[in-house]
């Protein structure tokens, strides 16, 4: 039997794109998933993209058991990529213990079933929003992380200190973090991509919807920042680009490379673009227009994040490689196929 690589929330949407570029690179995958936000069918999905449909196994990793269990059943993990969480911030204000549950207990099982059965590297799902609002831009890996400002950012922030506590005493045993900005788009054969359920909080998705007539206009939040044109500005990855990382961290763990046993990277493009920037932007691109109106600030939002990326360029030898542009018209391309739009 192969050795084989686990990544868990593997039909979501950023694992869905790291299985394709997993298997485009020689690696067997299982999935496990308990399809809280995300459906069955992205599987073959996967399979129309690669022509391998992934071993997929469905239960709650915050189950202990259950989670032990998996690790006697598929007994070659040799990785994991974790990307199984909660992530919705605004839900996690009202149900912090759901969150904070569900995405610390299910990493904690993780580690302790990689202690137990002798899996040695893992790849973790970070982001960007442990800086919360950043003094100095771009922003450093050396930044120091500042107060979340959404149990969900906390329990990023937490999680990253249980595998820096985790790895001094488990020197056997790395693990790496990768601190997210914006991830955006979709693969390029609208296969997969973001399906948020219900009305979208990310920007992107919203504005696909509106260009799809699903919304009647998008909310721009806020343009009294201090940025050129007053609205916020963030640093968008795109998808295929930041699922690539995935890859590269896994080999670089997977062939001695790391210079720790706990490391940790931005993954971002190094380039900021405001909330006017990517409407005006997408609009160019797909010649849709999408209407818009001004409101007040959401709460809790930042003003500006965009990476300095060079740690990971050089550590990883990664860069992200797609434009805006690109990016743009892949989502809008995803979202013509799910909505059956020529
Ligand atoms: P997603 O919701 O599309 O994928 C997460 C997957 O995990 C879903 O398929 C869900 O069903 C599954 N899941 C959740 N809890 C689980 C559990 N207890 N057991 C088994 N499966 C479980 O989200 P995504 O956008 O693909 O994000 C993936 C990871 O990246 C998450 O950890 C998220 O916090 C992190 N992240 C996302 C963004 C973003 O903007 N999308 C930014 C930074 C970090
Ligand atoms: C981007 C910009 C909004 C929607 C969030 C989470 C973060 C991570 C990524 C999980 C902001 C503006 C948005 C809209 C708008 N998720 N906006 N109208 O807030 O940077 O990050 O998603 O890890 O943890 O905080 O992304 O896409 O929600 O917003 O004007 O309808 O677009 O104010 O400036 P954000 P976003």
């Amino acid at each position: 039997m192969s050795k084989q690589i686990l990544v868990t929330g593997g039909t979501g949407y950023i694992g869905s794109h790291t299985v394709v570029e997993l298997q485009n690179s020689g690696f067997d995958v299982v999935i496990v998933d308990d399809l809280s936000n995300s459906q069955i069918e992205v599987l073959d999905n996967i399979e129309k993209i690669t022509g391998i449909k992934p071993a997929f196994e469905k239960f709650d990793l915050s189950d202990s058991a259950l989670t032990d269990n998996f690790f006697k059943q598929y007994s070659n993990i040799e990785a994991i990529i974790h990307f199984a969480a909660y992530k919705a911030v605004g839900e996690s204000v009202q149900k912090p213990l759901e969150y904070y549950r569900n995405n610390l207990n299910s990493l904690m099982n993780l580690l302790a079933g990689m202690k137990k059965y002798g899996v040695a590297h893992m790849v973790f799902s970070s982001s960007c929003t442990v800086y919360g609002q950043p003094d100095k831009l771009p922003v450093t890996e050396s930044t120091p992380r500042k107060e979340a400002e959404s149990p969900y950012g906390n329990t990023k922030a937490i999680a990253e200190d249980i595998l820096r506590d985790f790895a001094r005493v488990n020197k056997d045993i790395n693990s790496i973090a990768l601190r997210y900005f914006n991830p955006v788009g979709a693969h390029e054969s609208a296969l997969i991509g973001e399906l948020p359920v219900g009305v979208p909080n990310n920007l992107l998705p919203f504005i696909t919807q509106t260009a799809a007539g699903l919304r009647d206009e998008l909310s721009i939040f806020g343009d009294d920042y201090d940025t050129p044109d007053g609205t916020a500005i963030r640093d968008y990855i795109n998808v295929v680009d930041l699922s690539k990382a995935h890859v590269v961290a896994i080999n670089r763990m997977l062939q001695n490379k790391n210079k720790a046993n706990y490391e940790y990277f931005n993954v971002g493009t190094g380039e900021g673009y405001s909330v006017m920037q990517l409407v005006k932007t997408f609009i160019e691109v797909t010649g849709v227009d999408v209407k818009y109106k001004i409101v007040g600030r959401r709460e809790g939002d930042i003003e500006k994040i965009w990476a300095d990326t060079s740690y990971g360029n050089k550590e990883l030898g990664w860069k992200a490689e797609k434009t805006l542009e690109e990016t743009l018209a892949s989502a809008w391309k995803w979202e013509k196929n799910i909505r059956g739009i020529k």
